[in-house]
């Protein structure tokens, strides 16, 4: 990909950088987006039908077995290209902060260091009613496994439909895009608030925007920069232009 001078010149000189991430950059590593269709077992469920409170009310071994089936998939895949030239970014720009909207943890396992996880983490679960976080739990198939300490069912430590961000990561985010001089928009439909008005808060601030998508999203529109193609191929080659 040729990349336009002036966004390779103003990266170079870049100090303050902030990128928000989405299922698009796991799609390369084999990972459906949270919009892909489903397939399987759970190709008759919407992620929406899932991922929420009241499915987990309703429904919390069918919920928790969604988790155990996607905790399974993450651990058969591994961090992409793209993954990678956001670690090699970290390296290279003095002020860079990671916010992702994934569960999956491949950036950290990729090597980030600064990431914000707005959404939580999928290898992560707790107590529903305690919010204790459990380490190891029951391999019960029949039920779901209870809190040590409360007895309450153990859930994902994941951010649910109509659930609020975690007040720490979300106070971060929007203070790395208030921040930064340049904003990167890679691999999100940028439809779920409110990690999709980070993107505004930034450029309300003067930042610049770039978006990194295999196809235009509503906020294309007020991009300084729209790089279209698959993460995994634009990052490192961006990498490459701008840093050798
Ligand atoms: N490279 C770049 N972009 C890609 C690639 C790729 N290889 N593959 C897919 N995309 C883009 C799609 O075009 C789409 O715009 O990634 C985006 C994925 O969008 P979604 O599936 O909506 O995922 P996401 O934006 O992360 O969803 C945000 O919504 O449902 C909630 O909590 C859930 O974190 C999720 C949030």
């Amino acid at each position: 990909m040729t990349f336009p001078v002036d966004l390779l010149a103003l990266l170079l000189r870049t100090s303050k950088l902030a990128a928000l991430t989405g299922a698009g950059v796991s799609q390369e590593s084999g990972l459906r987006t949270f919009r892909d269709a489903q397939n399987g077992l759970w190709a008759q469920y919407r992620p929406e039908d899932l991922a929420s409170p009241q499915a987990f009310a309703r429904d919390p071994k069918l919920v928790w077995d969604w988790y155990a089936w996607r905790r399974e998939a993450v651990k058969a895949v591994r961090p992409n290209p793209g993954h990678y030239a956001l670690v090699e970014i970290e390296k290279r720009v003095p002020y860079f902060t990671l916010i992702t909207q994934n569960v999956d943890g491949l950036h950290r396992m990729a090597g980030s260091q600064n990431v914000l996880e707005l959404h939580g983490n999928i290898q992560r679960v707790r107590c529903a009613e305690c919010a204790l976080p459990a380490e190891t739990w029951g391999d019960d198939t029949e039920s779901v496994p209870t809190c040590a300490a409360c007895g309450g069912l153990l859930r994902p430590d994941v951010v649910w439909f109509g659930e609020a961000l975690p007040r720490d990561q979300l106070e971060a985010a929007v203070e790395a895009a208030r921040a930064c001089q340049v904003f990167f928009s890679i691999g999100t439909s940028g439809v779920v608030q409110p990690a999709a008005s980070l993107a505004y808060a930034a450029r309300n601030r003067g930042a610049v925007l770039v978006e990194v998508n295999l196809d235009p999203t509503p906020l294309t529109p007020k991009a300084d920069f729209f790089l279209q193609g698959k993460s995994g191929e634009i990052l490192p080659e961006l990498v490459r232009a701008v840093w050798g």
